[in-house]
């Protein structure tokens, strides 16, 4: 049986870069392959372990939009990582079988401290410094009490160069710089975040999954997936399928700046969007700086509201490109246009959002019953680990 597992970190409402990269693709998989979709809560605590009042809410706020969408609870097992306890344990067990040095060299690691490092490095380095130069006149000046003394000038200059370098190397050391590059960051970096692939690994295999469905971005996580559990099945014997990707397409679909839509970068469009303040997104989007007056030509290439035009509504997209680059079609009366067909597009999934809105007990209950329904797989799975690995119980 062709079986996928896929999952999303709980970031509350979705947008229609989700909608048109992850979702339609998950909601046309959920027919072909047994599908089991989960919410990774514990994923987010890796980094947002500090800030969990909001967790539970955006958790249904998410699986609302799955819902919405078209994501079929009959279809699919739609769950909650922390409701099934089985990834926890197959993921304790995966973490005595993978080295730290391969989760060092994990690429999103390493761009998780890239990111987060500029300013704590230069603090620290500040602060080593300081110290290292208060150090460095003291002993300058111990030293320089005795100078005239020295008979041997060159002999107390190498004494000098000895002892700042033990001194400075002593305090790389107390304060985290050593030279190996990757233990350097080691501080900014939690033990739990440096097994999220661990993690991930686990709900992949605690369900045997063949296939993933996953951004080009998750591929690495996935390579440290496949690799667990080709040395579990190496170890201990044939337990895991070694899963392949699916892979979605590259979204096409930019944020109103013109960037790749992300909440980070404040650009998005929801899905559940109300139609006043889609409008003005999109009245205040981005469009191409060269066209200026309505009959400048324009160039719709990197126009967002020409991407959102042959996503929402491609039947008028060829006349619009054309009459865009003769100058016949200006930026406010073509944004007008579009923003009308998204508000057109994406008013079923708001009319279905309300109704459920006014009924999040009800997805809390299919949560649950998926949780039930995965358990039941993932405890499967977990007796066979515990036989195979000839353990206690
Ligand atoms: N790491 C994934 C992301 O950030 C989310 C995720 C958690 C996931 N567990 C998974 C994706 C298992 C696929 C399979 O997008």
């Amino acid at each position: 049986m062709r079986r996928i597992l896929s999952g999303n970190r709980p970031t509350g409402k979705l947008h229609i870069g989700h909608l048109f990269g992850v979702l339609q693709n998950w909601k046309r998989l959920q027919y072909e392959y047994e599908s089991f979709f989960e919410v990774a809560d514990w994923h987010a605590l890796t980094t947002n372990y500090k800030k969990t009042d909001e967790l539970q809410q955006n958790i249904v706020d998410m699986v609302i939009d799955w819902l919405v969408v078209g994501i079929d609870p009959e279809q699919a097992t739609i769950f909650v990582q922390s409701d099934v306890k089985e990834h926890a344990e197959l993921h304790l067990l995966f973490s005595m079988i993978v080295t730290v040095s391969r989760l060092l060299r994990n690429p999103t690691l390493k761009e998780y401290i890239k990111e987060v490092s500029p300013t704590e490095l230069t603090t620290t380095k500040r602060k080593s410094f300081d110290k290292f130069a208060a150090r460095v006149i003291d002993i300058f000046m111990d030293e320089f009490e005795g100078i005239e003394r020295r008979e041997n000038f060159i002999e107390w200059k190498s004494i000098l160069k000895q002892k700042l370098k033990e001194v400075f190397l002593k305090e790389m050391k107390e304060h985290g710089l050593e030279e190996e590059e990757e233990l350097t960051y080691g501080h900014l970096v939690s033990y739990g975040y440096l097994g999220y692939p661990v993690l991930q690994a686990s709900d992949i295999l605690v369900y045997r999954a063949s296939h993933v469905p996953i951004g080009a971005d998750q591929l690495p996580h996935l390579e440290i997936t496949r690799e667990i559990a080709r040395r579990f099945n190496h170890l201990y014997g044939e337990v895991f399928p070694i899963p392949e990707p699916i892979l979605t397409e590259f979204a096409k679909v930019p944020g109103i700046d013109g960037r790749k839509m992300s909440k980070s970068y404040g650009n998005t469009i929801l899905i559940s969007e109300d139609p006043e303040t889609l409008k003005e997104k999109v009245m205040s989007s981005y469009t191409d700086p060269q066209k200026i007056r309505k009959n400048d030509p324009g160039h719709p290439e990197g126009c967002p509201i020409f991407a959102y035009h042959k996503i929402f509504h491609s039947e008028s997209a060829d006349e619009a490109e054309i009459n865009c680059k003769k100058g016949l079609l200006g930026c406010v009366e073509h944004k007008k246009f579009v923003a009308e067909k998204m508000i057109e597009f994406l008013e079923p999934y708001r009319a279905k959002r309300s109704e459920l809105e006014q009924d999040r007990n009800k997805v809390v209950e299919i949560l649950k019953e998926g949780a039930q329904k995965a358990r039941v797989e993932a405890e499967k799975t977990l007796e066979l680990v515990r036989e195979h690995m000839k353990l206690w119980g």
